[in-house]
């Protein structure tokens, strides 16, 4: 999930922006969208932190549920030479893009990397830690559904696994909403825009585009829709419990600062327009 929150008008951004140059490779929505949503380098971090503390020892095998282009399993290798990484996704195409770009680059560490095109639900081979983001298992509705995932996922998990997740929420997800924020990047910047088309108020389903708009006015037009329920963290820790784990943990942000991240566990918090929190499911 992107930590940064950087919100404002599309006008003054396309305006704002002196380049007509960006490179023709950016007119690529997994490589935008890599640039706008993920931080794989806080959430290999967090993982690493979190399983030490609770485990007392270090993870080597993690699985990365619904990976897309994998940029989780590239960074867990990448950053211990005993780490080793399995991601599933349902979709061909984007293990594809994700092989080319984030698991061949790392040379010798790539053998260390297994990309699996394979439903999340059908695999139980035993590894340390599991983790599924940008809110991904919201894509499993009804709750039933997501207890039959969290089962397997028990089956996949040692005595002292865990499992991470992320959540959004707050009365703002809700809303319907566009919001456009501007993307700097080394080569160039571009226009990234959330957009909550849809929210059912009787089965909390939301539905949600991700729309870019490039330098010259290119723009990729819903380059990712999502459709998905806007589960609590308080649905994640009755769907684990029932599912056999023995406790859930929620990590949330008691930062001030937007710029920065500081994650705690916590078992109440105060009611927001919008927030960002991690869960835990504890073997
Ligand atoms: C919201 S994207 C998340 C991608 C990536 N985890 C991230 O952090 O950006 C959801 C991904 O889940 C995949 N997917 C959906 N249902 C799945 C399932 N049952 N098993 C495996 N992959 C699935 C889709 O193909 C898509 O790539």
């Amino acid at each position: 999930m992107n930590h940064e929150a950087w919100e404002g008008d599309m006008d003054s951004m396309i305006e704002g922006d002196a380049s007509n140059t960006l490179p023709a490779s950016f007119d690529d929505r997994h490589l935008l969208y890599q640039y706008s949503v993920q931080v794989p380098e806080f959430e290999v971090k967090f993982m690493d932190k979190v399983f030490r503390k609770l485990r007392g020892r270090r993870a080597h095998f993690l699985r990365e549920d619904f990976c897309g282009t994998a940029a989780v399993c590239a960074e867990w290798v990448r950053t211990h030479k005993k780490h080793r990484a399995l991601g599933l996704d349902l979709d061909r195409s984007t293990l594809d893009w994700g092989l080319e770009h984030n698991i061949a680059p790392l040379g010798k560490d790539a053998d260390r990397v297994e990309l699996r095109e394979a439903d999340v639900r059908n695999v139980t081979e035993k590894v340390d830690l599991v983790c599924a983001y940008n809110f991904s298992w919201f894509l499993l509705n009804p709750v039933n559904q997501l207890t039959r995932y969290f089962k397997k996922l028990r089956k996949s998990l040692g005595p002292d696994g865990l499992v991470f997740l992320d959540c959004y929420g707050g009365w703002e997800a809700q809303q319907v909403v566009e919001e456009p924020r501007l993307v700097e990047t080394d080569e160039g910047m571009f226009t990234y825009t959330w957009e909550q088309a849809s929210f059912d108020a009787i089965n909390n389903v939301a539905k949600c585009h991700i729309h870019f708009e490039l330098a010259g006015g290119r723009r990729l037009k819903k380059a990712f829709t999502y459709e998905w329920r806007l589960y609590s963290p308080a649905e994640a820790r009755e769907a684990f419990l029932a599912a056999g784990f023995s406790d859930c943990i929620v990590y949330w942000d008691y930062s001030d600062d937007p710029e920065e991240d500081l994650y705690k566990p916590a078992k109440k918090a105060e009611n927001q327009p919008g927030w960002l929190a991690y869960i835990v499911g504890v073997v």
